[in-house]
């Protein structure tokens, strides 16, 4: 399945001074490894698991499995009967065998230039310990499930290994979606507390976080299902903006207590509006107060390999989110160890990752695979263009940065602005560079690795998804020629397979949907409370196969291709939306009768959506509403779904059997008249008016 040999020519080589000592040197040296994970798996992540630490070891199989829902339940067991704890891996493994106690975890670059904090292996043990501590103080145990709802600073890590270690169940929520999607997700995983933050600034715009969790929780309260407790960072401020000296709040409320020493970021902060935090005593906890009295020991929880790990949604073509859950042993490993081979992590490397913890990638590519392979990192909590557009490069040399990882979407963004603003910066220091998120297109991944790279770096395109805990396509620096826009080869363990409609595997040059034949240890287990929804979502359609979502194409060379979601899922800036969501946000406004929405290709976001709105029988279509609709879809999701194009839809396209024909809507919003065939389309009159219609700005 691998080629026996890879193209030499058209092809991007890594320079020598990388091969020389790479984990993996050579393309020879790949197939010998990914032919042992695929024959004896028991051996070769048998030898990773000898780095880790475990309190027990398996006694089953390395991995069990059903794969075929015609064959009962779907499960995959990981190193049965094996007890560890990931934190204990992350950190005091790291202090205690490997001596990096003063190694730095974590170099923090705020938002503000100028803005930063240090924080090594042991400070980031005591940290976690402390909170672990706090965690156990406010009644979380084992198996509990806690929100975490933060901007991107170290006590975000802290939070979520503190969870880790005492055996309860993170559900992070990234910081830019809105209350009611906080809400939605805290109701689905029955969390019993929330953490979150006063608030922060992204670029010039502060987010009041506060406010936004105080909504959530309430609409909780409403439902009757109230969340316990809620503890909050002071981030922003040192000053309580709701203390009694400040504002005219009720004496009963409480201010948590000042920090004791001005930092130059307070400076900077005092002179921008402060956020808005309103204080509950009910519910709220100052993360500071308890944090002080706490103890610096904390035990961990020794976790079976399947006990849950965390939950982290994501969209849902049904409309509602999915609560992906990850387990301990399995996601541990297969983060390691595809962190260390797909960035050949090096121990003087520092490695930077820019995207949020709030995602997937943050989750395996900030938190556990770099800590667990005791790595140096940058985190990041600005804007790429803030305060202008030379920002990345900038934080490449401050800290010398090795290896870079972030997403088509800020290189597309970045590339508008010319080389200029990179070349301002030397990055003589990067080694490798990487790409996740969406397709990256040949013009980007050139501009990339001419540009950024200045030819010298070999560009990792790595493809998976929150479902696939880690990388599962993507080249391996030293070893895999590279192609632009493909993600190249399977990792280790990982067994590809390109699907025809009727679920025939093809062979050779094809194109069809991408499958996997079997688990690796850090896929998903299950959806969270609805077991039935995983099995209905991934094993359903082609029994015997984990579908992914994705269509690929192979290319003579055996190349893997990922040409773009085949359900009904958007990629914005790398994020992925279901239209449904969208459409379900639309409809709640009281003048929508009936939404639908589609991707339009965008230049930097990838793409971007397009909603077509039938209005109520009386209601006049007007750019006020326009803009109310806009406003309702931020609000209901957040802003990464806000659309960029509407128009008026007295009809849609519809089947005689009502379904709409979103193929014939993706061609409007393109502006395309060739609409192929629509021989099924019920009413065709409405194609003209549609096109009548169509949003002016999109041209
Ligand atoms: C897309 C992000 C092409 C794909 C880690 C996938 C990619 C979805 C790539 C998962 C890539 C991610 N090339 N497409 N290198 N990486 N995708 O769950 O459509 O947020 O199914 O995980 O992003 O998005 P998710």
């Amino acid at each position: 399945m691998i080629p026996d040999k890879v193209p030499q020519e058209d092809v991007y080589h890594a320079p020598q001074d990388l091969v020389k000592g790479a984990h993996v040197p050579n393309f020879e040296k790949y197939k010998e490894l990914y032919l042992k994970s695929i024959q004896s798996p028991e051996e070769f992540w048998g030898d990773i698991a000898k780095d880790f630490f475990w309190k027990t070891k398996h006694t089953g199989k390395f991995l069990d499995y059903n794969f075929d829902v015609t064959k009962g339940n779907i499960y995959i067991q990981c190193m049965e009967g094996a007890t560890t704890n990931i934190c204990y891996n992350a950190l005091d493994w790291n202090i205690h065998q490997r001596n990096l106690g003063d190694k730095v975890a974590f170099y923090w670059e705020g938002n503000e230039p100028g803005d930063e904090l240090k924080v090594t292996y042991r400070e980031l043990l005591h940290q976690v310990c402390k909170f672990a501590n706090v965690l156990k103080s406010v009644g979380v145990r084992k198996g509990d499930r806690v929100s975490i709802y933060m901007p991107m600073v170290v006590e975000l890590v802290v939070a979520m290994l503190a969870c880790a270690r005492i055996g309860a169940v993170h559900s992070i929520v990234f910081a830019g979606f809105s209350a009611e999607s906080l809400f939605e997700r805290i109701m689905d995983s029955q969390c019993s507390l929330l953490i979150t933050a006063d608030g922060f600034y992204r670029g010039d715009k502060l987010i009041s976080l506060k406010l936004i969790a105080d909504d959530a929780l309430q609409r909780c309260r409403d439902k009757g299902v109230p969340v316990e407790k809620c503890i909050m960072l002071k981030h922003l401020s040192k000053e309580q903006p709701d203390s009694p000296a400040a504002s005219p709040s009720p004496p009963a409320k409480r201010p948590c207590p000042d920090l004791q020493q001005e930092t130059p970021k307070d400076k900077v902060r005092k002179i921008r509006p402060k956020a808005q935090v309103p204080w509950n005593p009910e519910v709220d906890l100052c993360w500071h107060t308890l944090v002080d009295g706490a103890s610096e020991e904390c035990e961990p929880e020794w976790c079976a390999s399947e006990d849950p790990l965390f939950i982290l949604y994501t969209s849902g073509s049904t409309g509602k989110p999915k609560g992906v859950l990850h387990t301990v042993s399995g996601y541990m490993l297969y983060a390691a160890t595809t962190f260390k081979l797909v960035f050949d992590y090096q121990p003087d490397d520092v490695y930077w990752c820019t995207a949020d913890i709030g995602w997937i990638t943050g989750h395996s590519y900030i938190t556990y695979g770099p800590l667990t392979n005791g790595a140096t990192s940058v985190l990041f909590e600005g804007l790429p263009t803030y305060p202008d557009m030379s920002r990345m490069w900038e934080i490449v040399d401050k800290y010398q940065v090795t290896k870079f990882y972030t997403a088509p979407t800020a290189i597309r963004l970045l590339m508008k602005y010319g080389s200029a603003p990179v070349q301002k910066f030397r990055r003589d220091s990067l080694k490798v560079l990487g790409t996740v998120g969406e397709p990256i297109n040949p013009e980007a991944w050139q501009w990339y690795y001419s540009v950024v790279g200045e030819k010298k770096c070999p560009v990792v395109d790595t493809f998976w998804q929150t479902e696939t805990g880690g990388h599962v396509l993507t080249p391996l620096p030293a070893a895999t020629p590279m192609k632009p826009g493909s993600a190249t080869f399977p990792f280790f363990g990982v067994v590809p397979a390109i699907l025809n409609e009727s679920g025939e595997e093809l062979e050779g040059p094809s194109e069809g949907y991408l499958v996997f034949k079997q688990p690796w240890p850090g896929i998903m287990r299950t959806v969270y409370g609805n077991h039935q929804r995983f099995e209905a979502t991934y094993f359903q359609k082609f029994p015997g196969y984990y579908v992914t979502g994705d269509g690929c194409r192979r290319d003579q060379d055996g190349y893997f291709w990922i040409t773009g979601r085949i359900d009904d899922m958007l990629n914005v800036s790398g994020h992925l939306l279901s239209t449904a969501e969208v459409e379900s946000a639309l409809v709640e406004h009281p003048a929508v009768s009936e939404a639908a929405v589609v991707g339009r290709p965008h230049p930097v976001k990838g793409e971007s959506l397009y909603c077509f709105v039938t209005l109520i029988d009386g209601v006049a279509y007007s750019t006020t509403l326009e803009t109310e609709l806009k406003q309702q879809v931020r609000e209901k999701i957040g802003a990464i779904a806000t659309p960029d194009y509407m128009q008026n839809a007295p009809g849609l396209p519809k089947t005689r059997s009502g379904k709409i024909m979103r193929r014939v809507l993706r061609k409007i919003a393109r502006n395309e008249r060739d609409l192929g065939d629509v021989s099924t389309l019920a009413d065709s009159s409405v194609i003209d008016q549609l096109f009548n219609n169509r949003c002016p700005t999109a041209v």
